[in-house]
C-alpha cells in the first residue's frame, strides 16, 4: 500500500486508472470505515482511501482541533483491509489558496436536520468531496449510511454536477450494544459510553412503533426526544423522514428513515435507521 501526501504524486500514481474505487474519510479509522474499504474492493481497483480532516466542514467552536489524528494506526488498518493507496494531504495541499469558490447545497437539504445545527457544514462537505473526486477521479465512491444526510447531499452533488462517479452506500457498523461506531465515540467518558447506546435504542423504538401501525410521527419523535432528555442528553433533533428525499413522509413514501442527533456532555452523536414500509396510506 502506498501513502501519498501531495496532489501531484496522487495524479502520477493514478494516471491511466479507470476503475478506481474511493473511500473518503477523516481518519481515526474504526471497523465501520474498514467495512467501506472492503465494500469498495468489490466495486473496483485500485482502492484508494483519503484521510483528511477538512477544516471547511467544522464550525467555529467545533472539534476540528481536537479531532483525533492517528495516521500510522489508520494506515495499518487500511493495508490489512486491502487498500492500495492512501491519500493523506495536509490542509495547504487541499487549500493552497483560500477556497472562495464553494458548493452550496440547496437550503431544503443543507439547512435541515444536522444543517440547522451546523451552519455551513454541508457546504464544507460538498466542497471537499467535489475536490477529492476531482483529484482521485474514481469510477466508484463509497459513503456510509451512518451520515445519512451527507449521503443524500453527495448523491445530489454528483447528479446535479454530472460527476462521472457511481455512489455506493455502506451499512452502519455498530458496537455490541447497538451504538453506531464513530471516531467521536472516543470522546465519551466511561459512563457516557454506557449511556450512548440509548440514542440508537430510542430510534429503534420509533421504527418498531411505525411498523406496528402508529402514524403520529410527531408524537413518536417528541416522546423519544423527551426520554433522551430525561436521561441527560441535549437533543438537537429526532425526526422521521422519507428516506429518498429527507422530506416529511408522504403516503407514497416507500422507505422511511428515523434520524437523531444529540449531545452527551461535550460529544455530539448522530444515528439513523432506514426501513421499508411499503406504502403509508
Ligand atoms: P468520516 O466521519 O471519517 O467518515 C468517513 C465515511 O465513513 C463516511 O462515508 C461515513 O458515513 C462512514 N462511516 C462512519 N461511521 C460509520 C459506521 N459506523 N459504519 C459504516 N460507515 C461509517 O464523513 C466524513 O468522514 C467526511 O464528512 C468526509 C465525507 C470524508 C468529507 O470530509
Amino acid at each position: 500500500m502506498r501513502l501519498i501526501h501531495t496532489a501531484n504524486d496522487l495524479r502520477a500514481a493514478l494516471a491511466g486508472q479507470t476503475g478506481t474505487a474511493f473511500v473518503p474519510t477523516m481518519g481515526n479509522l474504526h471497523p465501520g470505515h474498514v467495512s467501506l474499504v472492503e465494500l469498495a474492493r468489490q466495486y473496483g481497483q485500485p482502492v484508494v482511501a483519503s484521510i483528511f480532516v477538512n477544516p471547511l466542514q467544522f464550525g467555529v467552536g467545533e472539534d476540528f482541533e481536537r479531532y483525533p489524528r492517528t495516521l500510522a494506526a489508520d494506515c495499518e488498518k487500511l493495508a490489512t483491509a486491502g487498500c492500495d493507496l492512501v491519500f493523506a494531504p495536509d490542509v495547504t495541499e487541499i487549500y493552497p489558496v483560500p477556497q472562495t469558490f464553494t458548493v452550496q447545497p440547496p437550503d431544503d437539504l443543507a439547512s435541515d436536520l444536522c444543517g440547522a445545527f451546523r451552519p455551513g457544514h454541508f457546504s464544507g462537505v460538498a466542497t471537499v468531496v467535489l475536490k477529492l473526486l476531482n483529484l482521485v477521479q474514481p469510477r466508484v465512491a463509497v459513503f456510509g449510511k451512518k451520515d445519512f444526510q451527507q449521503l443524500l447531499v453527495i448523491r445530489q452533488l454528483v447528479r446535479q454536477f454530472n460527476l462521472p462517479v457511481e455512489i455506493v452506500a455502506g451499512d452502519t457498523l455498530r458496537e455490541a450494544d447497538g451504538l453506531a461506531m464513530s471516531s467521536r465515540n472516543g470522546y465519551l467518558g466511561p459512563s457516557e459510553r454506557i449511556e450512548a447506546a440509548r440514542l440508537q435504542g430510542a430510534l429503534a423504538v420509533i421504527v418498531a412503533a411505525v411498523r406496528a401501525g402508529e402514524r403520529d410521527f410527531e408524537a413518536l419523535c417528541s416522546t423519544a426526544s423527551r426520554h433522551l432528555k430525561m436521561a441527560g442528553w441535549r437533543v438537537d433533533y429526532v425526526a422521521l423522514r422519507d428516506a429518498a428525499t429527507l422530506q416529511s413522509p408522504t403516503p407514497d413514501s416507500a422507505r422511511l428513515v428515523v434520524l437523531g442527533a444529540a449531545w452527551l456532555g461535550s460529544t455530539r452523536l448522530i444515528d439513523n435507521i432506514d426501513f421499508a414500509l411499503g406504502n403509508l396510506a
